[in-house]
């Protein structure tokens, strides 16, 4: 923004702290001065996070600027439900943690009631827009803290840095992980491929009519091989 353009949005900002002598300027402060405190979304950043209660306490990141004071820091917002995407008794859950950015949502109404009860509820209080019913989304990131790359094809669950991740793309799904566990830890995956240049080459020692024996009469081929699950 150039210079310019901030000391308009500054004048535009604090207009409902200048004398207007007309009516119509009178009209407009008042409803811009009622805007400032009608809330709506707001960039944040996590202060810390209740896995207990899914809750956070979130600090707005975008200040408000007063003539008097200057830029004064919103202040932090507490017992915020944080949203996770999920229905159908299936949930995406996320390590929320200090640090990280999310997006800050303001309800219209007082959610104390919905929160504590659940179903629907009346309002606590007279509250609208208001800073004390905040909700929280996680994932959005500002430039400096964006991914250093971004899949452009299919759906990825994944690291920040991309070489852990799950992506489904068109008819095939991708794991990329260091280690992965299926259905427990107790015994490890066999390698096909190696399974079967072992067992075709495999011969026994026998008395007669020879030692060793021929390799198998029926080899293993690529009937007993997965061509849809591969691992290794
Ligand atoms: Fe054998």
């Amino acid at each position: 923004m150039d210079a310019t353009k901030a000391a308009k949005a500054f004048e535009y900002a604090q207009r409902d702290e200048a004398a207007s002598g007309t009516q119509e300027g009178a009209i407009n402060a008042a409803i811009e001065s009622r805007l400032r405190e009608l809330h709506t979304v707001l960039p944040g950043i996590i202060r810390s996070f209740d896995a207990v209660t899914q809750t956070a306490t979130v600090q707005p990141a975008i200040r408000r600027i007063f003539v008097s004071q200057g830029a004064v820091d919103l202040p932090e917002l507490v017992d915020c439900p944080v949203c996770f995407p999920g229905g159908g008794g299936f949930f995406l859950t996320f390590p929320v943690t200090a640090g990280d950015e999310c997006l800050i949502h303001f309800s219209e109404r007082a959610i104390d009631h919905w929160f504590e009860f659940g179903g629907v509820q009346d309002p606590s209080e007279a509250r609208f827009h208001d800073l004390s019913d905040a909700f929280v989304t996680v994932g959005v990131t500002s430039q400096p803290s964006k991914l250093a790359s971004c899949g452009t094809s299919g759906v990825e669950l994944r690291s920040r840095d991309g070489t852990t991740k799950i992506k489904i793309a068109g008819t095939k799904v991708t794991v990329e992980a260091a280690t992965v566990d299926i259905c427990g830890t107790s015994e490890p995956a066999v390698l096909g491929d190696a399974l079967k240049t072992l067992y075709n080459a495999h011969v026994h020692v026998c008395a007669a009519p020879g030692s060793p024996s021929a390799v198998p009469t029926v080899p293993m081929s690529a009937a007993q091989l997965s061509a849809k699950v591969k691992i290794g």
